[in-house]
């Protein structure tokens, strides 16, 4: 390190020699400050300006070199260039350390002693050269179960098979693919155990080769595959279903455990591998089993007054199950032969594979589709519970049409999981003292106006009594109806999710009147210390509720408890950094 002092030797040329002194000393600060932007302009670390690096002597009159960064404020620069930040931020960060010591995880979690936002926000502009913005202390402590983190899970007992094309899979910076590796790998870059088979609609061989490289570099155990460009979507699906039963085989032999064969959507998600491991180990796959993991409502149909699901884009068959599908003429390419554009009389309706898979397993054989629900449950109608969404506080088997429904980016939103367990992934935390929802990895909302969290029977019996939905979050249920008449007798469920009674009971419902305001997951990363920055913002322009994301509380015209929260001209940020 340069050390600019005053000269103090002689008597003669002291001015000179200071000057000269002095001027070095501004043009190695200058150069130090541009240099300083060049690292900046490079992806950013948040550890960049810590942990054993010094700098040099502080000087009085000469020059000041500014100290470090924090890492806080690193994060905000970062994030104001990549998404185009507002100069003035409304701004808060918190330290959470997650506490494992909750028995069973619930449907919200309250915390009553400390608030959320003790100060409030800081108002601060990025362009601030002496910005020096610090994390709220200190942490707050929030109750997790213990549960399985994605490094913890041996997922080698799972084949899966997607369709899709080049397109798709490259497209946003690879984002599908990014996803993918949250669960077919342990976080680290290093394969879960899980295989894959992927076949590429009109893909050249160039095309192919690079998704393999980069599913290797992800560390997704992968076979990349050209689909037959002949087929449409859900014929592919079909010719999957022999590929991966054949597949299947080949890894038997080189003594893979295979217990399960799952067909999924491109775009399905699975933020609680560890649990769907457990649920499925009640299958014995050494017998036929067909399987569905519908996420939500919109993964389930009414036909002629039957309610029922194909599966919701994921579907898991056991060995023989696979076996047995890939020789039924509907799945047998070679059986199928001249019939393969139309289907086979049965695949009426809207194409989807997982339709024409449940129609030909239905008109062969006796199989039941059995139901693993997540976010929506057919009785849930019945029993008046609210529509939820990923604010509902139910943890998800799996996530459909996520990036399309909701313009969720589980990559980003899942790495929390890493460090408090999967379990914690949109865990609701309640903080009573001011009114503020977290629903980890998703969403921070404020409740200015008050908020209550009820048992949803309770609430159910609030909305008799003052004979409207509206004092609570049902108004987009009521507004859209139940799902109408009997559940087919095609789909079997497991004791425990049938009990509609014990879900209602379980479940909470918040419930407010006013406005609520509401910070969605923008962005998400790891430290070097291994903890978990999240950034929630609510961006500026028109208020962010008006966006419906199909949540249970999304904010509907002609509601007039809730309110809207007004435009406002600046974007706001809460950052919050989970600690090991
Ligand atoms: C620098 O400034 C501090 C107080 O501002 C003073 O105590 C110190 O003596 C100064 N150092 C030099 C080298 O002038
Ligand atoms: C995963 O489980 C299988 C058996 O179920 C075992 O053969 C394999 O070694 C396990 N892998 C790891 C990394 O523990
Ligand atoms: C693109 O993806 C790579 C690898 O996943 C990541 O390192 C990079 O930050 C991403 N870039 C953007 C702009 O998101
Ligand atoms: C593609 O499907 C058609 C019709 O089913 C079949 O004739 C053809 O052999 C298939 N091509 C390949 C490469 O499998
Ligand atoms: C469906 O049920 C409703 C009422 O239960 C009835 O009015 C309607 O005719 C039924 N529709 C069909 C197609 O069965
Ligand atoms: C598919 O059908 C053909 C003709 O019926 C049959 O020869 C072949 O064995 C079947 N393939 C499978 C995998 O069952």
């Amino acid at each position: 390190m340069i050390i600019c002092r005053p000269f103090h030797g002689g008597y003669v040329g002291i001015f000179q020699l200071t000057i000269v002194l002095v001027g070095t000393c501004m043009l190695l600060a200058v150069v130090r400050h541009s240099d300083h932007y060049l690292i900046r302009s490079q992806p950013p670390s948040i550890y960049e300006y810590t942990d054993g690096k010094t700098r040099g002597a502080r000087q009085n009159e000469t020059t000041i070199t500014p100290p470090p960064p924090s890492d806080e404020t690193t994060y905000l620069r970062y994030l104001t260039r990549e998404y185009g930040l507002s100069n003035e931020i409304p701004w808060f960060a918190r330290r959470i350390q997650p506490r494992f010591d909750s028995r069973g995880r619930k449907s919200m979690t309250e915390i009553s002693k400390v608030p959320f936002m003790p100060r409030g926000f800081e108002r601060i502009r990025t362009d601030d050269k002496q910005l020096d913005l610090r994390a709220e202390s200190p942490p707050v402590r929030l109750s997790v179960t213990q549960s399985a983190k994605p490094d913890a899970v041996n997922a080698s007992a799972l084949l899966f098979g997607i369709s899709t094309s080049y397109d798709r899979l490259t497209y946003g910076n690879a984002s599908l693919m990014a996803d993918w590796a949250r669960w077919l790998t342990d976080g680290e870059g290093k394969s879960n155990g899980a295989s894959l088979v992927l076949t590429l609609h009109r893909a050249s061989g160039a095309e192919i080769e690079t998704i393999g490289n980069k599913l290797r570099e992800a560390g997704i155990d992968a076979v990349v595959l050209p689909a037959n460009s002949t087929h449409d979507s859900a014929a592919r699906y079909l010719d999957l279903a022999g590929l991966l039963a054949r597949r299947k085989d080949e890894l038997l032999g080189e003594g893979h455990p295979i217990k399960f064969l799952a067909l999924v959507d491109d775009d399905v998600f699975f933020p609680s591998l560890g649990k769907l491991l457990a649920r499925l180990d009640r299958f014995d796959a050494r017998k036929k089993a067909y399987v569905g993991l519908p996420s939500e409502r919109a993964d389930w149909t009414v036909e002629n007054n039957v309610t029922l699901t194909y599966g919701g884009g994921a579907v898991l068959l056991t060995p023989p199950m696979a076996d047995a599908v890939s020789r039924l003429p509907c799945v047998n390419e070679t059986a199928r032969g001249v019939s393969s554009a139309e289907g086979t009389g049965t695949g009426t309706g809207t194409g989807q594979w997982d339709e024409r898979l449940y129609s030909c397993i239905a008109e062969h054989t006796d199989e039941k589709l059995h139901i693993l629900p997540s976010l929506y449950t057919p009785g849930d109608d019945l029993y008046g519970l609210p529509r939820t969404g990923y604010e509902g506080g139910v943890q998800p088997l799996a996530l459909h049409h996520y990036r399309h429904r909701r313009r969720f980016d589980p990559s980003r939103a899942h790495l929390v999981a890493s460090l408090c367990g999967e379990d914690c992934f949109l865990q609701r935390f309640f903080f009573r003292g001011d009114a503020w929802i977290l629903v980890n990895g998703y969403s921070v909302s404020q409740y200015p106006d008050g908020v209550d969290v009820l048992p949803a029977a309770k609430s159910m019996t609030l909305q008799k009594q003052d004979g409207s939905a509206t004092t609570t979050t049902t108004t987009g249920n009521a507004k859209n109806g139940g799902m109408a008449g009997r559940v087919s007798d095609r789909l079997s469920f497991d004791k425990q999710d049938d009990d509609a009674q014990k879900r209602v009971n379980a479940r909470r419902v918040v419930s407010w009147a006013g406005a609520k305001r509401t910070w969605r997951l923008l962005d998400s990363r790891r430290g070097a210390g291994g903890e978990v920055w999240q950034a929630y913002v609510k961006r500026r322009g028109s208020s962010s509720s008006s966006v419906p994301y199909g949540d249970e509380d999304d904010w509907v015209p002609e509601d007039t408890v809730h309110t809207q929260d007004g435009p406002s001209d600046v974007d706001s940020v809460i950052v919050l950094i989970w600690e090991p």
